[in-house]
């Protein structure tokens, strides 16, 4: 594809990966029911393919944070844009979300979501920067550790756009306004 500088992981990559996450899963949770809390909106794509191949009852919700601004850069100030629909008190939480980078965002949201008192709260990540990690955080479920580069596709956007090609890649430069 012209804007991509790299494809660093292929549609059947990723497909591979999110059904072998989703057995992992399956055979963690058992009988139990799951309740599933994608981020919003990168979390929206591996969320739907992870879902699929989950056994155990499963129900979906959605949360929006964003971090402020457009910046390639975490900037670790986040706020909630759109709410859970349903309490989550008593329930088996498991948050859903693209990618893992610095932590701050998922440290904010770890810590709102414990005060609404799950039974559990585990996370799963498609993606996972580690070496740019600025805060430790307890990741359950590891698609894919990726470099210390900004990625694009299946769900991860640059300035909103990009979300939808079913594999993920690093944008040619020329595509970067900042
Ligand atoms: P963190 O707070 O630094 O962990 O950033 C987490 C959020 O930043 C993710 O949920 C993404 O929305 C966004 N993000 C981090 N790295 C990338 C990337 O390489 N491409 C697109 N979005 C990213
Ligand atoms: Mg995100």
């Amino acid at each position: 594809m012209e804007i991509a500088k790299r494809i660093l992981l292929s549609e059947a990559t990723i497909q591979q990966r999110v059904q072998e996450l989703g057995q992992e899963i399956s055979r963690d949770y058992g009988d139990t029911s799951i309740c599933l809390v994608c981020i919003l909106k990168g979390g929206l794509m591996f969320l739907t393919d992870l879902a699929k191949h989950i056994v155990p009852p499963v129900t979906f919700d959605f949360i929006g944070i964003s971090s402020y601004g457009h910046a390639t850069q975490s900037s670790g100030v986040v706020r909630i844009t759109k709410d859970l629909e349903d309490s989550i008190e008593g329930k088996h939480v498991l948050i859903v979300e693209d990618i893992i980078d610095s932590g701050l965002t998922l440290r904010y949201l770890i810590n709102n979501l414990h005060d609404r008192r799950p039974a559990s709260l585990r996370i799963c990540t498609l993606l996972d920067k580690r070496e740019n990690r600025k805060v430790d955080i307890p990741v359950d479920y590891v698609g894919f550790s990726v470099p210390n580069e900004f990625l694009v596709g299946y769900g991860l956007d640059y300035k909103e756009y990009y979300r939808n090609t079913p594999f993920v890649f690093v944008l040619k430069p020329e595509y970067y306004e900042d």
